[in-house]
């Protein structure tokens, strides 16, 4: 992706300028980023999707007695009538199941891949939303039919309101106030509050992008090392020549606990073993994906496409397709590398490639993870 070239999709901003000024920073309103805009999923597409088992669905009433919530799948008949107004319901994920929105969301990749979430599409009646509230990552909030008033503010308080099925706000106050047509997108970094509510029936597309959080990433990186057999950690024992008789025997050695502390960092001190688990973390598949496997072998000869569900990264020393790590170099590098980044490989760079490198894309095609170009 150019970075210094100015983007429609950006106000005319290049992605250069909108990272330093606004990614993490401030919002942004674009009036037709993408001009003439049409959604290619309807609203019956959305229902469809919102009732398959495996599509992380959600149904918000706004009534009288409060906020309803109900989580998918969610059956055609627990939709409300179209005619009653104040309801909502979304449908995450949806570039997994749909080549035009997967498009849509590589119009984002100069975010890397490793941020980049997924698309939610949401439906809304006249008046329906989600209520006030703030979301801990950041988002592109892309109107893709009808209009929705999103209101938006600063706020640092951010309590929100006990004893409702939804995360609300107990106390927002706007500070602007836009109405967003079809082809209109709204940038908010992460924590920033706002209330999007649907004038007349509308649409809305979130592009939305994934942080990891502290805790569960040293979790995983742990679990991780803890199947590894690692390089220079054996089978030595603890030793304690030194060790004293004691009179308080169930006290913990202090010379066993520093060995502990030794032991572990000795595990973590090899920098591409947690590389290499970093990689595999990132690009695992989410947890309703399913490839199907072939056992045709297909001819890759013409070049190579990923499958739009694949996600396939790198680092200097490694590859990482589907939760998997490769060891890359010289020419294959090169070749794997423009996949991931193109998410597809002519004729010409398919040549290059060695016989190594081509039996694995050949595999990955019999997982489903690619096909022929
Ligand atoms: C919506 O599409 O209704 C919700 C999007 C959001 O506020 O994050
Ligand atoms: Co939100």
């Amino acid at each position: 992706m150019k970075t210094e070239q100015p983007l429609a999709l950006l106000g005319g901003l290049t992605p250069s300028q909108f990272m330093k000024r606004h990614w993490q920073k401030k919002p942004l309103l674009v009036r037709q980023a993408i001009p003439g805009f049409l959604p290619c999923v309807n609203r019956s597409d959305l229902i469809a999707l919102a009732g398959q088992e495996g599509v992380e669905s959600r149904l918000i009433i706004d009534s009288d007695k409060g906020w309803k919530m109900r989580q998918g799948p969610l059956a055609k008949r627990s939709f409300p009538p179209f005619s009653q107004k104040k309801w909502t319901f979304l449908v995450q994920g949806v570039d997994l199941h749909h080549d035009g929105v997967h498009a849509l969301m590589q119009q984002f990749r100069f975010v890397p891949d490793a941020r980049l979430d997924d698309v939610m599409i949401s439906y809304a009646t006249d008046g329906g939303g989600v209520g006030p509230h703030f979301d801990s990552y950041d988002v592109f909030l892309l109107q893709a039919h009808g209009q929705r008033r999103w209101r938006i503010g600063r706020q640092k308080e951010l309590l929100l309101q006990p004893g409702v099925p939804l995360k609300i706000l107990q106390n927002f106050e706007a500070e602007e106030d836009f109405l967003l047509n079809p082809g209109d997108l709204l940038y908010l970094p992460p924590k920033y509050a706002h209330e999007g509510a649907a004038v007349g029936e509308c649409m809305t597309w979130s592009i939305g992008f994934r942080a990891p959080q502290e805790g569960e990433l040293a979790r995983e990186l742990l679990l991780g090392l803890a199947d590894e057999s690692f390089d220079g950690v054996g089978d030595a024992l603890y030793r304690d020549p030194q060790q004293l008789a004691v009179s308080s025997p169930a006290a913990i050695p202090l010379s066993l606990s520093g060995f502990a502390r030794h032991v572990v960092d000795k595990a973590l001190k090899n920098p591409q073993l947690l590389d290499s688990l970093l990689g595999e973390y990132l690009t695992e598949p989410k947890a309703n994906v399913w490839f199907e496997g072939t056992q045709a072998e297909p001819d890759l000869s013409g070049g190579v496409q990923l499958d739009r569900r694949t996600k396939m990264m790198y680092d200097d020393k490694h590859l990482f397709i589907n939760g998997e790590s490769f060891k890359v170099g010289g020419r294959d590098a090169v070749g794997l590398r423009q996949l991931a980044d193109d998410r597809a490989i002519t004729e010409h760079t398919f040549k290059i490639l060695s016989t190594d490198a081509k039996v694995a894309l050949l595999e990955w095609a019999g997982a489903g993870w690619l096909k022929p170009l």
